[in-house]
């Protein structure tokens, strides 16, 4: 399959865009109404990159249809979830593609304004879409006001609905509704952590502002749909998961890097292209960011689709991967991630907090060797309470990764309790990424000094 979305060199200037076919989405669907755009993407059936794979023409028709008529179009562009990088190469390839996306979006649920929220530390993607904002406002394509905004660095900063709370010049704390819901600017009270005695009385229902939250892939995608048609897009893929997608892997392979693929791709091509099975060792585990459970060796053959994902008690999630080889303790791995999902929790719901709190903490005792048996009993047992009143998925996650490794890998959680410390240690950096370069990952080292309280230790 030809590259759809990662142009093969970057793309400069708002001239070379349109050289190279650019613009052509935008133009469809300034022709056409917005229930035609939407109805297309819905025949492209479109699943959301970003994570979730929810379909993105339901939830534009939901966003149209439902109460409230000032609405709001955002691009998401935080990419927090570890092991990712997809969203930055795109930005850093083709801002113009996702600017497009977005454009589009605005247009067609007729938001007043348009967001694009992206990490402050993202300088150049940022600069890229500067300039290319700024390009195409003066060529005339921007048509209502389009904003930057510069987030945190936590992993919360990408959940949409701490998302709008940032946008509004607040923390990243979840709120209880979702954007379409409560959407960007409402001054009633939102059920939530800012609700409290001293709101202003409501004077009847307010219209709730509805909001469109799109991950940055997904939004190229959109503008290419309407530049080609669903036809098109749908002649990859498969049927219930249409298009290319574009993968990062990372871990134990010699070629780290972006690729986009077909999907319905079998995981163990793009494991070949990244060299996983070049250095002599078996690929052990592989994880799908830190929102699913953990795919073993024998799942290698799963083909890389929402629904083959799911079919094996997994998820596609944000087609971010880590690979790890024989040589990888996973009672390691999991509480270094159970350790950047706590860290990472806002507290605002105090089973998640707390959860993932015990069962990290039980987790480094069974690796220092403090721990026994019973220490497998506490975890399960928080396990089962950790997404209690929760207001975002982040507990599920922890729930599900750290369940699938308990199922997954029982000799070696049964080795450490044997031993009293790892058979196999190793130094393992946490899968934040900051670049990939010639071929090489950078990850993010001050992950590692962030305490639950998002400061730093020094
Ligand atoms: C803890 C957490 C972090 C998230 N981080 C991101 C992120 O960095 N980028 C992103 O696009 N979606 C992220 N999401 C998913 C968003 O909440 C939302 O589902 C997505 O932006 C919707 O876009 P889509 O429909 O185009 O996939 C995150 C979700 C959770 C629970
Ligand atoms: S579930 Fe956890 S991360 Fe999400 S809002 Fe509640 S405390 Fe914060």
């Amino acid at each position: 399959m030809n590259s759809r979305l990662l142009a093969e060199a970057s793309i400069e200037s708002l001239d070379a865009y349109v050289a190279s076919g650019g613009g052509s989405g935008l133009a469809a669907a300034q022709q056409q109404s917005a229930q035609r755009t939407v109805e297309e993407l819905t025949r492209a059936n479109l699943r959301g990159r970003g994570g979730a794979g929810f379909t993105t023409g339901v939830k534009w028709s939901s966003v149209l249809a439902g109460p409230g008529r000032q609405r709001y179009a955002v691009c998401n562009a935080a990419e927090g979830e570890p092991a990712t990088f997809k969203d930055r190469t795109l930005l850093r390839l083709n801002p113009y593609l996702v600017l497009e996306g977005l454009l589009i979006a605005a247009r067609t649920i007729d938001a007043v304004e348009a967001y694009i929220a992206i990490k402050a530390s993202f300088v150049r993607e940022r600069e890229r879409l500067e300039g290319a904002l700024a390009e195409m406002t003066a060529a005339g394509w921007v048509d209502r006001p389009v904003h930057l905004i510069a987030g945190p660095e936590e992993y919360l900063f990408g959940e949409e609905k701490a998302m709008l709370e940032v946008i509004e010049g607040n923390e990243p704390l979840p709120r209880w509704l979702p954007p379409y819901l409560h959407g960007l600017f409402v001054t009633s009270p939102q059920l939530g952590w800012t609700a409290h005695e001293g709101e202003p009385p409501l004077e009847g229902p307010e219209d709730p502002h509805p909001t469109l939250v799109n991950n940055v892939e997904t939004l190229a995608n959109v503008a290419q749909i309407l530049a080609n048609g669903a036809d098109w897009f749908r002649e990859v893929g498969t049927e219930a998961s249409p298009g290319s997608v574009c993968c990062t892997v990372i871990g134990d392979v010699s070629r780290p890097g972006v690729f986009e693929i077909e999907l319905g791709t079998p995981l163990r091509e793009l494991l070949e292209q990244c060299g996983a099975f070049d250095g002599g060792h078996s690929v052990k585990a592989v994880l799908s960011g830190v929102s699913n459970p953990v795919l073993t060796a024998t799942q290698l053959d799963t083909a890389l689709s929402y629904e083959a994902f799911e079919a094996v008690g997994s998820g596609l999630g944000a087609a971010g991967f880590v690979v790890y080889d024989d040589r990888t303790c996973m009672v390691e791995v999991t509480a270094m991630l159970s350790k950047f999902l706590h860290v990472e929790s806002c507290g605002q719901c105090p089973p998640c907090k707390l959860g993932t709190r015990a069962i990290t903490t039980s987790l480094d005792r069974i690796i220092s060797g403090e721990g026994g048996d019973d220490e497998l009993g506490v975890i399960s047992r928080w396990l089962r309470t950790v997404t209690d009143g929760s207001r975002c998925y982040l507990p599920v996650e922890e729930q599900r990764l750290v369940s699938s490794m308990l199922r997954a890998f029982p000799e070696d959680f049964a080795a450490h309790l044997e031993h009293g410390r790892c058979p196999t240690p190793r130094t393992l950096p946490i899968p934040k990424i900051v670049d990939i370069r010639d071929g090489m990952v950078v990850y993010d080292e001050r992950q590692a000094r962030k305490r639950p309280d998002w400061t730093y230790a020094v």
